[in-house]
Parts: C-alpha cells; sequence; structure tokens
C-alpha cells in the first residue's frame, strides 16, 4: 500500500502531465517561428507561407468571417426586415443575418482558396467586390473572387504580388504563331497567340519593359517556321540583337517605307492567291500552298511619324498608309504586326488613330500618364486604368494585358529575357529565316 503511494506521489511530483508537455512545445515552436518569422520571409516566401503565414492567415480568415460577411452584406436574415404590427408593416433591421458558409481554407504556393456557397439569391460579383475588404482583414496581398461553379463562389488569396518576382525564359513549343510571354497574375501562363488576335499594340514609359516583352516574343517565335522582319528606327538598338534571324529589318525611315511597301505587295498577292482558291484566308489553303506567316515587329513606333520636313510628311504618309493596310488586310493573310511605342496619341497625326484601332490585341506597361494608359486600353474599363496607374517604377515588365482567361485584362509580367539570351536564340535559329522572296505567294511552298 505504501508502496503504491508512494510510486504514484513520485510519478506526480517528478514528470508534468502530457497535456503540459505539449503546450510547453507549442509555446516554444510558436514563440520560435514568431522571432524567425520577419527574417524567414525576406530569405524564403514559400517556406515562410508553410510554416507562419498560412497557419495565422487560416485562423484570420475563420475568425474574421462573420463580421467580414456582415459588414460587407453577403451575410442574408433569416426572416424579411418587415413585420406587422397591428395592420401597420414595419421596416426594420433583420436579426441575426446568417453568414454564407464557408469551406476550410486549402493551402496553395503563395496563398489560400476557401470555396463559399452562395445563398439563394446571390451572385458571385459582391464577393468579388469585397475582395479589398478581406485583403485587409486577412492582410494578405489581394483576394479575388472567382465563380468556377453555379452556387459558390472560390476566394482566392495572394500572401503577395505573385508578379513580384522576375520569372524565367519559357522553352517549350505551344504552337505556330503562339507564345508564352510570360506570367498572369494567378500563376497561369500568359500566351499571346497571333491566330486568335492577329496585331498588337505595346505601350510603356521607358525602361517599363517594351524591348524586353518583344524579345520574349522573338525567342519564341524564333523558334518556329515564320518570317520576323524589323522596323526600329532607334537605330535598330533593340530589334538589330536578333539579326540573324530577321528576314529584313528597317533602321531609318526611308528604309522602313521600302519595306512595308514590299510588304503591302506580299499582302496583295496572297489575297489574289486566296480569291483563286476560293477561301478567305490563307489557312484554309492546301498545306503546301500555305505562305510563310510574316511577323512585323516595330518599336519606337513614334519615331516612324515624326516629321520635321515637308520631304518627311510625304514620307510619314507612306509608311502610315502602308501599316494601315497591313492592318486592315493582313490578319486573313498572315501578315501580324506587333507594335511597340511610348505613345500612340492623335499628337501624331490621324494615321496612328487609324492604326491603333486596328491593333486589337493590347498590352499596357507602367505610363507617364493616364491619357496614354486610356489611348493604350481605351476608356471602358476603368479597372484596367486604375490597375496601370498603380504599375511601380521598381517592377520592370509588369503590365495590364488583355486576353487573360475568360477574355478581358488582367496583370501579367513578362519573363526577363536578357540581349544576350535574345542574341543566342537568334543565332542558334538563324537557319530558320526565310529569305524574303519566299513571303511571296508560291514563294514558300
Ligand atoms: N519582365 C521583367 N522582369 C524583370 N526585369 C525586367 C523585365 N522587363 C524589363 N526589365 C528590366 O527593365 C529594363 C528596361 O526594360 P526594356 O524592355 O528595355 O524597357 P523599354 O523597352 O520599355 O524601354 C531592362 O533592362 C530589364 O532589366
Ligand atoms: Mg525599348
Amino acid at each position: 500500500m505504501n508502496t503504491i503511494n508512494a510510486v504514484a506521489a513520485g510519478s506526480a511530483g517528478s514528470s508534468p502531465p502530457y497535456v503540459v508537455w505539449v503546450l510547453g512545445a507549442l509555446t516554444v515552436v510558436a514563440l520560435v517561428l514568431s522571432v524567425v518569422s520577419p527574417w524567414l520571409r525576406r530569405r524564403s516566401p514559400d517556406v515562410w507561407w508553410a510554416l507562419c503565414g498560412y497557419p495565422a492567415t487560416v485562423v484570420r480568415v475563420l475568425w474574421t468571417w462573420r463580421r467580414l460577411a456582415d459588414l460587407q452584406g453577403l451575410s442574408v436574415p433569416k426572416r424579411p426586415a418587415t413585420a406587422l404590427l397591428g395592420n401597420v408593416v414595419v421596416q426594420g433591421r433583420a436579426l441575426k443575418p446568417v453568414k454564407p458558409r464557408m469551406g476550410l481554407p486549402r493551402w496553395q504556393r503563395g496563398g489560400l482558396v476557401v470555396r463559399v456557397r452562395l445563398h439563394p439569391g446571390q451572385t458571385p460579383e459582391p464577393y468579388a467586390a469585397a475582395g479589398e475588404a478581406m485583403a485587409h482583414a486577412w492582410r494578405v496581398f489581394a483576394v479575388r473572387g472567382v465563380s468556377d461553379s453555379r452556387g459558390s463562389v472560390l476566394l482566392e488569396a495572394n500572401a503577395w504580388d505573385p508578379l513580384s518576382v522576375a520569372s524565367v525564359p519559357f522553352r517549350g513549343s505551344v504552337g505556330l504563331l503562339a507564345a508564352v510571354v510570360g506570367l498572369w497574375e494567378d500563376g497561369a501562363r500568359w500566351l499571346i497567340d497571333l491566330r486568335r488576335v492577329p496585331h498588337w499594340l505595346i505601350v510603356g514609359a521607358t525602361r517599363s519593359g517594351k524591348s524586353t516583352v518583344l524579345a520574349a516574343l522573338v525567342s519564341q517565335w524564333a523558334r518556329q517556321r515564320v518570317a520576323l522582319v524589323g522596323i526600329d528606327l532607334k537605330g535598330g538598338m533593340e530589334l538589330s540583337l536578333f539579326g540573324p534571324r530577321l528576314t529584313a529589318l528597317a533602321t531609318n525611315r526611308t528604309e522602313a517605307a521600302e519595306l512595308l511597301g514590299r510588304l503591302v505587295e506580299i499582302t496583295i498577292g496572297r489575297m489574289a492567291l486566296c480569291r483563286s482558291a476560293g477561301v478567305r484566308s490563307v489557312w484554309e489553303l492546301p498545306d503546301v500552298q500555305q505562305p510563310v506567316p510574316v511577323i512585323v515587329l516595330v518599336d519606337e513606333v513614334a519615331e516612324l511619324y515624326l516629321t520635321a520636313t515637308s520631304a518627311d510628311k510625304a514620307e510619314v504618309a507612306q509608311v502610315a498608309t502602308a501599316l494601315l493596310r497591313l492592318g486592315q488586310l493582313g490578319a486573313a493573310l498572315g501578315i501580324h504586326l506587333v507594335v511597340a511605342g511610348q505613345r500612340v496619341g492623335s499628337d501624331l497625326g490621324p494615321g496612328v488613330t487609324a492604326l491603333r484601332a486596328q491593333l486589337a490585341g493590347r498590352i499596357c506597361f507602367r505610363v507617364e500618364d493616364k491619357g496614354t494608359a486610356e489611348m493604350a486600353l481605351g476608356d471602358l474599363d476603368r479597372e484596367a486604368l486604375d490597375a496601370v496607374q498603380e504599375i511601380s517604377v521598381d517592377l520592370p515588365g509588369v503590365a495590364v494585358a488583355y486576353g487573360a482567361r475568360g477574355g478581358g485584362w488582367m496583370r501579367a509580367r513578362s519573363h526577363l529575357v536578357t540581349p544576350q539570351q535574345a542574341q543566342e536564340t537568334a543565332q542558334r535559329f538563324a537557319h530558320l529565316a526565310p529569305a524574303f522572296g519566299q513571303l511571296y505567294a508560291g514563294g514558300g511552298a
């Protein structure tokens, strides 16, 4: 009896119960994590998110959901807010609104996703509109409401700006005339496909990332059976990097006028070919007759339209007309325009406005003023314009671009293709550059 008592007393006195050990260990882990958290976040954001950021954010999401839903008008009252008092209808505030049902927040790289069940009568829009409030409450960079199935909405939270990290060039292949040039904000590949949107306008201030996205495009198209033609009136400083892979390069306006004139001839030749074959685009021709697609790259487009003397005027008019014709006719004939510039305002002349209307695909990097962003993106979508205004100087290569998942606009960042990489790629695929003569109808066969 005595022995048993002694053993029981001994064990209670020398080792604390199991729960205390666990609590103690958890406190130590939490303390260590809270001390190393800022350092870990800087050093390795992914590890930080897995160990500290995600668990803390899950707690915040669950903790704040009721208040957030109430304040953002996502909760729905159980009973109508009107009642009958005698024979008078009284309008009041409904008691105890019911918050939308939320699943468990799931981890994903650099963020989390959580599914929310819509109340009958609700649409996903108010959830998308409440994104800003959720981002503040959960202390994350952004929250987006995505409606991927009926009756529910998926809330996607990003812990930090996914575009803040420069990404490496894509080396795979995605089909003729398509190119992966970077990443969309939601992590998907940013694909530019000339078969879907034939002509593109790229606008941005100096050092905002225009030439880099051109390099990313060329690095991909260089590997395909296409002709690349350059017009670079800043002395060919940018496009001459791709020299070996270019079929032609114009570095002053006289050369540009001549080159564009020949391209218009080619376009007219292809039109005749399609007419005689009874088809409406070169893609409907039999394979052997299909001409080589031509991509005309123009860097610093404003230079083409600047006039000093009256002799310039005639040349500018010639260039403007030729570019416009390529824009109007080229899409179905395998002639594509990718035009980059700092400004595309009507101050450069009426030719620019008409050309802009032909370039349906738009990419707008950081710009100096709102007017330029409006010219680049059109003034339809206020949100896209606001997003352009918020692009920081510290993030070159970030743009608001057309053609995101489901159409519409989204922020994206181009891959960082260095001039050396661009040069190497051009050299490697120089043998794929068709001769100019091959571009005429029948020449590519
Ligand atoms: N996607 C990107 N990621 C990281 N850095 C970039 C990116 N795009 C551009 N940069 C940086 O910005 C600089 C200017 O880019 P550039 O394409 O030459 O601008 P622009 O042609 O608009 O003047 C480049 O030297 C490069 O270091
Ligand atoms: Mg440039």
